[in-house]
């Protein structure tokens, strides 16, 4: 395919180099006039490992070449790729000039094209930019309104600075999102060579994941340090206990934990992670991180309080009172603290939970309801139309098969609140193995 590349930074320049390897025809547009030099006399702009070589060979070769004009660049191809910088300000909000001047630039030159051309971002935006700010720029530049003639789409890059030539060869997917699906025919051709699995999804969640997966890797390295740290203090090899925690791929490195949904709890989570923060303080060893998880998860429950408080109704009935659905086990439940702030806030509240009605009756977890939550256990009702008739508002706990029951039976009139995010599916098989 003919492409063109506009931003011949870090990732212009590895792609560039990697599609034209791949046996694309390739231009790249930069607005400095050095670079584009550079370039055409097969010279890296950028250091990186190996590519000094690469773009040596397909420049020589003819596949790879670069102009200052963007108009040059346009004519050239149906398609660009966007690599231009998005730098953040010093409040976090990012510079988008460079998107929209690039914007403004391609549209100039398609303002009498009449085949379609596509536009694809390949620089880190918000969820949102491409509608709020490259499509108008489009449109401004050209002076067209939109139409059949412009496809947009977002392709993220997920390569790493030191060995970003593999990471371009081997990404872990590549991820397209536009809302015309016919935008993401040419990025299919264009990709066909990658080894990875191509994921097309809508412009906004791709957008979106690049800013997950870097949040979790940031995530990721701060909880490695803080733990390092804890573990130095307390005499403990650091490297030996994350290797053995890292071999655990059932719930430690895995999809487990990660589904969006509500708070946790339980007999475990809440008291050992107080017991870790505990040892930090003793040892006098700061960690923020582990610090913010547990007013993190407090935070959980106190916007689902007010959700409900919101409704601006009395009536509430709860589906689902553990923490997990296939449980009696009540201790740190963040439900049973949900339903205490509604009670406390003057809700009349009735509660549905199988498990925990057969642990009142047979005893398993009887002495822990009857004397630590014996206001909690008057609520309980056993019948969900009884429930359904007597609540306004409906509040789905955990993911238990009244779950599910109770979201088909609720009438038009009830507000549904689901904490479980699920919409009454049951949990998956990797969820139903995370047990606290
Ligand atoms: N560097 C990385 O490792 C990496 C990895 C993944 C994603 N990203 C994202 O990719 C984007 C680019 O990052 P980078 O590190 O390659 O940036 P960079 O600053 O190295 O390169 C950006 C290039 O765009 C050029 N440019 C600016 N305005 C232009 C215009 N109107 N027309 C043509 N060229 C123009 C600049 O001259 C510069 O050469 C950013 O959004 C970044 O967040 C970077």
């Amino acid at each position: 395919m003919r492409v063109s590349i506009f931003g011949l930074g870090y990732v212009g320049c590895v792609t560039a180099a990697g599609l034209a390897k791949a046996g694309h025809e390739v231009i790249g547009v930069d607005v400095n006039a050095e670079k584009v030099a550079m370039i055409n006399r097969a010279v890296s702009p950028v250091v990186e490992p190996g590519l000094a070589d690469l773009l040596a060979e397909v420049v020589k070769g003819g596949q790879l070449r670069a102009t200052v004009s963007g108009e040059e660049a346009v004519r050239h191809a149906d398609l660009a790729l966007l690599c231009v910088g998005t730098p953040g300000h010093a409040n976090g909000e990012q510079d988008l000039d460079a998107v929209q001047r690039v914007g403004t630039e391609i549209g100039q030159a398609l303002r009498r094209r009449p085949q379609p051309y596509t536009v694809v971002l390949r620089s880190t935006v918000l969820p949102g930019t491409i509608e709020r700010v490259l499509v108008p720029s489009l449109l401004a530049g050209a002076g067209r309104a939109r139409g059949s003639w412009l496809r947009v789409a977002v392709n993220p890059e997920f390569m790493r600075e030191g060995s970003s030539l593999r990471d371009f060869a081997h990404p872990p997917f590549t991820l397209v999102g536009c809302d015309d699906p016919e935008a993401a025919s040419p990025l299919r051709s264009l990709y066909a060579g990658v080894d990875a699995p191509f994921v097309h999804t809508t412009l906004r969640t791709a957008e979106m994941v690049k800013y997950v997966s870097n949040a979790f890797h940031a995530l990721k390295v701060c909880f490695a340090n803080e733990i390092g740290d804890v573990c130095a203090a307390a005499g403990v090899d650091a490297h030996e206990a994350m290797r053995i925690f890292l071999m655990d791929r059932k719930l430690n490195v895995s999809e487990a934990y990660l589904r969006p949904g509500f708070a946790f709890g339980g007999s475990c989570l809440p008291k050992d992670l107080r017991a870790l923060l505990y040892a930090a303080r003793t040892t006098d060893i700061s960690v923020p991180l582990l610090s913010a998880i547990l007013p993190s998860n407090g935070g959980q429950i106190h916007r689902a309080a007010e959700a409900v408080l919101a409704a601006r109704k009395r009536r509430v009935g709860v589906v689902g009172l553990s923490f997990k659905p296939g449980t009696d086990d009540l201790r740190e439940s963040p439900m049973v603290a949900l339903v205490e702030i509604l009670i406390g806030k003057g809700c009349e509240v009735r509660i549905l939970d199988r498990n925990v009605s057969i642990a009142r009756l047979i005893g398993a977890n009887r002495r822990y309801i009857e004397e630590e939550i014996p206001h909690i256990a008057s609520l309980m009702c056993d019948d969900l139309g009884v429930l359904l008739a007597h609540a306004e508002v409906v509040v789905i706990g955990n993911s238990c098969e009244e779950a599910a029951r109770a979201l088909a039976a609720a009438s038009p009139s009830h507000v549904v609140i689901d904490l479980t995010r699920a919409g009454g599916r049951q949990p998956l098989e990797a969820d139903r193995e995370v047990s606290v």
